[in-house]
């Protein structure tokens, strides 16, 4: 069985939890798009991870894990990662394969996010990125101007490469940023200094997928970011670099898409973004900090507040749609326990127009009212519950009006951030 999970709304709906489970299950855990913006968030045995890079499968034994072509890596902020997972006793050396034809982010990269958020918080611009190269990077991958995995192993090619992008790269910072600009020797010290270890990691990862999967060997394919988040089809310019889709898993990974069996998105059963942009069902103040603080809401990446909102089966319904999803997965249901009512968004009007798709036009969607229907809340805690018939009538009624709303089958409830905590249908 080889499944892609996709986040079906704005980032953060709690993949790292199911990629955890359905991790038990599979032989091979890939990554396939974002880099170390996505911060995947696994709580076992009492013990918190947050995985940036690394896939969450590396945290069980004997599992394969790919970071694929269409990851973008920042080499400190792998090591970091690996450092501390082997320091927990984690062994990452030996399960990890990363894709020659992965790109290498840079501290330029880093730079120029950076400097071109702050300058664009005095225009108003500003997309309220994680601040981490990402934009820039992929940038640099489109304009045939970044530098593969592939090219650490030939040392003279490389330098040369460097030298002639962070020529250019320096120019743009001095004229447009006034920044001093980046040494050449240090960059490349650092990065030659990565180079042997990196290699150690490297291999043709899409030739390994397809090998993998002939032998019958099953592979999970582990989005970051969600669907709203896709650069693509998601609220566009207030998006991340990459193909938070499930196009972003074939393109990005080097598997065929006649491989693939299933599709699952994961939902929260409210809704949440950080950054900036359009965010029709979001909370009044009072409801939102009640929710924040009930449902942890902060940045696994940057701990900044995440914006919290009514469950938007508009925009859920857009990731259904465009991902092909069969299955779904609903977290965090034990965050609206206590509520009185609990609303979902069915549709969106504007002025006396009535939307029940999404709207392609982002300016449209800024301007998008949500049309909600109201249902009952229910008042148990229901974080201990391991059953569907044990549910509250009131919360399965709501969880089936999801289902209906998106056409698209339950399989797994969370109602805690623990493994036993999870219903399965
Ligand atoms: P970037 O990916 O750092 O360029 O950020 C672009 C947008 O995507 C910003 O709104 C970020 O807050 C958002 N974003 C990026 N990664 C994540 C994530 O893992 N979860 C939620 N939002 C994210």
């Amino acid at each position: 069985m080889n499944r892609i999970l996709i986040g079906a709304q704005w980032g953060d709906e709690g993949k790292g939890k199911i990629i955890d489970l359905l991790a038990q299950k599979s032989d091979v855990i890939v990554r396939y798009q974002g880099g170390n913006n996505a911060g995947h968030t696994v709580k076992f045995d009492d013990e918190k991870f947050i995985l940036h890079l690394i896939p969450s499968g590396i945290l069980h034994p004997g599992k394969i894990c790919v970071i694929g072509n269409g990851v973008v890596l920042d080499p400190a902020a792998f090591f970091e990662e690996v450092d501390v997972l082997e320091s927990k006793g984690i062994r990452v050396r030996g399960r990890l394969l990363i894709s020659d034809a992965a790109h290498l982010l840079f501290p330029y990269h880093k730079l120029m996010d950076q400097l071109r958020e702050e300058s664009l918080v005095k225009k108003k611009g500003m997309i309220g990125t994680t601040k981490k190269g990402i934009g820039p990077c992929y940038a640099d991958k489109m304009a045939r101007l970044g530098i593969r995995i592939s090219d650490l192993r030939n040392p003279g090619y490389f330098k040369e490469r460097l030298a002639a992008v962070l020529k250019e790269r320096n120019e743009i910072l001095r004229k447009i940023y006034k920044h001093p600009g980046l040494s050449f020797q240090e960059v490349f010290s650092r990065y030659n200094s990565y180079r042997k270890r990196l290699l150690d990691f490297a291999a043709d990862t899409s030739l390994y997928l397809y090998q993998a999967s002939r032998k019958g060997k099953s592979i999970l394919f582990e989005g970051a970011q969600g669907t709203m988040l896709d650069v693509d089809h998601g609220t566009y310019p207030y998006v991340t670099s990459s193909n938070a889709t499930v196009g972003g898993a074939i393109a990005g990974s080097g598997v065929s898409p006649t491989l693939i069996d299933k599709v699952m998105g994961v939902v929260k059963a409210y809704t949440t973004r950080v950054g900036e942009g359009p965010f029709p069902t979001q909370f009044p103040p009072k409801l939102m900090e009640t929710i924040q603080t009930k449902g942890e809401e902060y940045g696994s990446t940057t701990g900044r507040p995440r914006r919290c909102g009514w469950f938007d089966a508009v925009i859920a319904r857009h990731a259904v749609r465009i991902n092909g999803l069969d299955e779904l997965a609903v977290m965090k249901l034990d965050v609206l326990s206590g509520l009185s009512e609990i609303k979902i968004a069915r549709a969106y009007r504007i002025g006396s127009k009535i939307y029940r798709d999404y709207p392609s036009s982002t300016f449209d969607f800024s301007k998008c009212r949500p049309v909600y229907e109201t249902l009952r809340g229910w008042q148990e805690d229901v974080s201990g519950i391991q059953r569907w018939k044990d549910l509250p009538e009131r919360a399965r009624c709501y969880l089936k009006r999801l289902e209906a709303l998106l056409e698209t089958p339950i399989k797994i409830v969370s109602v805690g951030s623990k493994r036993a905590q999870t219903i399965f249908l």
